[in-house]
């Protein structure tokens, strides 16, 4: 069950506008975004103890463990310059993560590039950063962040296109899963005030997975998709993921569109 009172309490030195709890809610993105056309303010929270219609990007399910995980989903309403860059708010979500998680504990969380944040080479958070448009306005832009706090959360392998861990596994010791979101959104609301900088982009690169690793991407997760096999160099000023091909040529892979696995090229 959510403490909101503790909750708040952590999260009282942060500017957030206004909190909405839920113990159950069919997706805090979803909520975010009848929030926003109820007219939520910039840097409304929902949060959720579960979830029962959770997604991931590519409309996969994500699964939300009652005292397990974090749920819960940023409202951001963007500046005019931020409406020219919205495909950076994913890797906000992301950076923020690692961030919180370096805070708290002594971890070194690393991004599968654009957006999933791994320990251990293994899935411990994703975020769905969803815009909302009244005819061709931006209203709004959501930030869903789903966190795996205690191993209670993991799915099995066998039920999960990449593999998950938690926290609590990784860190070997029991988690205040509210310490991590202050963290978490602390990390959001500053970095959101240097999206462009240099800073948010070394930041974001220091910690990208697999780097000079080989690694397959592909338009989704059908069999039969188009696959590009690379290097991981880093990436482009834009946020696009630089890829060495078996070639040695460059290329480079425009955030948003893609997955990304290991894999080396077959010999
Ligand atoms: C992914 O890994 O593909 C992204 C997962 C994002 C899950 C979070 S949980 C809070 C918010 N509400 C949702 O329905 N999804 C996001």
């Amino acid at each position: 069950m959510i403490d909101q009172r503790l909750l708040e309490a952590y999260l009282s030195a942060l500017p957030i506008a206004d909190i909405r709890f839920f113990e159950t809610i069919g997706s805090t993105n979803d909520e975010a975004m009848r929030w926003v056309s109820q007219g939520a303010g910039d840097n409304s929270l929902v949060i959720a103890e579960t979830q029962t219609q959770g997604r991931g990007r590519f409309n996969r399910r994500w699964i939300t463990v009652p005292g397990a995980s974090l749920a819960f989903s940023l409202i951001l309403s963007p500046s005019e310059s931020e409406k020219q860059h919205l495909p950076m708010f994913s890797p906000l979500g992301a950076l923020a993560v690692c961030q919180g998680l370096e805070q708290v504990l002594n971890l070194q969380p690393e991004i599968k590039w654009p957006n999933d944040v791994l320990l251990n080479r293994r899935k411990v958070a994703g975020v769905l950063a969803e815009a909302t448009w009244l005819g061709d306005q931006l209203q709004a832009v959501v930030v869903g962040i789903g966190i795996n706090i205690n191993r209670a959360a993991v799915p099995p392998d066998d039920q999960v296109l990449f593999p998950a861990i938690s926290i609590e596994h990784a860190a070997q010791e029991s988690i205040d899963r509210y310490a991590v979101l202050a963290k978490v959104l602390q990390a959001l609301l500053s970095w959101r005030n240097s999206l462009l900088s240099p800073g948010f982009h070394t930041s974001w690169e220091n910690r990208l997975a697999f780097k000079n690793e080989w690694v397959k991407l592909s338009e989704d997760s059908e069999p039969d998709s188009p696959v590009t096999i690379g290097q991981v160099i880093g990436l482009d000023a834009s946020g696009g993921l630089l890829l060495r091909l078996e070639t040695g040529e460059t290329t480079v892979v425009s955030i948003g569109d893609v997955h990304l696995r290991p894999g080396k090229p077959e010999k």
